[in-house]
């Protein structure tokens, strides 16, 4: 199989216990209904546990955020999904399954550093690669396949580009080229990891269309997400990660100043007036210091 991204299978452990899926029968405590429901997870990259104790149920047909710091063990959490980075312990599903028996149902958009973009291959093929699943891998891609996959980067506005090696796209490109190439899959779940990085402004409203676009059809998207100004704006749910999961749950319920301190320690000011308006109407101010990041956007009431 081609992949484009990497995997950190060097230091991958047995897990724990009962590996899910062993028994076919699943752990008692996953919903069979959630798309991505996740018990007791833990994974560590040689030894050294990243993600800790994770326990998720992740809604159908909801816009989820995951968030937190650089180095919180956002792209470990996904990748611990997909099977690419080393589970130390705990129990994936994916509707009621192991990933393995539902990888048709899962789309993934790597966070663009861990793509090798010098892979000799077109957008168009990127594209295309995202049907193989109901394709079946060993069959050459078929003129369907392209005609579809060429429909769907119409629709993310890269048509034009559909014959250019991919590391001679621009980031919002090679972003979108991704973007297009889960949408091609046609699944139910969708992994993103920083699909608004490295996009202009139109592009990213792009994206959020696209975003409504899915949850409309009852697909489910967890997304990984760095600007906190647009959290209440683009999620009805949000994650919020710091090696453990400090919160989860509605974004009005979850997204609030006390957790965003837990999540960020000390790196992060909310300026306290401004954070007072979060929870009732207009504008708030965000202060990342250590990253030295400044935002200004909508309130989750507003
Ligand atoms: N393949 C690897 N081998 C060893 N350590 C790793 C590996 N990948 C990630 N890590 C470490 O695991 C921790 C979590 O990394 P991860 O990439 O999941 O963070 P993240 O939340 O996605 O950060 P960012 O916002 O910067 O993308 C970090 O301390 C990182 O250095
Ligand atoms: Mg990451």
């Amino acid at each position: 199989m081609i992949r484009l991204f990497n995997i950190d299978r060097a230091t991958q452990t047995t897990p724990r216990g009962r590996a899910d899926g062993e028994d076919g029968l699943g752990h008692p405590e996953h919903s069979p209904t959630s798309p991505l429901s996740i018990h007791d997870l833990t994974v560590a990259y040689h030894r050294k546990p990243v993600v800790w104790d994770v326990d998720l149920e992740i809604p159908e047909g909801k816009l989820v955020g995951l968030i937190g710091p650089n180095g919180a063990g956002k792209s470990t959490l996904i990748k611990a999904c997909l099977e690419l980075a080393p589970k130390a312990s705990g129990l994936i599903q994916v509707y009621g399954q192991p990933y393995r028996k539902q990888r048709s149902l899962v789309g993934y958009v790597p966070q663009r550093e861990s793509v090798d973009w010098d892979f000799p291959v077109s957008a168009l093929d990127v594209v295309a690669m995202g049907g193989y699943h109901r394709l079946g891998w060993f069959r050459p891609v078929n003129k369907r396949c392209r005609s579809e996959a060429m429909q769907v980067l119409e629709r993310v506005g890269l048509a034009d580009y559909a014959g250019r090696q991919i590391s001679q796209l621009s980031g919002g490109q090679q972003q979108r080229i991704f973007l297009a190439r889960a949408l091609a899959q046609n699944a139910k779940l969708y992994l993103m990891d920083e699909p608004f990085a490295a996009v202009d402004a139109g592009t990213e409203r792009a994206i959020v269309e696209l975003l409504h676009d899915l949850k409309s059809r009852g697909k489910t998207c967890l997304v990984v997400h760095h600007d906190l100004a647009t959290v209440a704006e683009y999620f009805d749910w949000v994650v919020l990660l710091n090696m453990r999961v400090v919160d989860a749950g509605p974004t009005r319920a979850v997204f609030h100043q006390e957790n965003l301190r837990k999540t960020y320690g000390g790196k992060l000011t909310v300026l306290s007036a401004a954070a007072e308006a979060v929870q009732h109407a207009g504008e708030w101010l965000v202060r990342v210091a250590g990253n030295a990041w400044f935002f200004a956007g909508a309130s989750p009431g507003a």
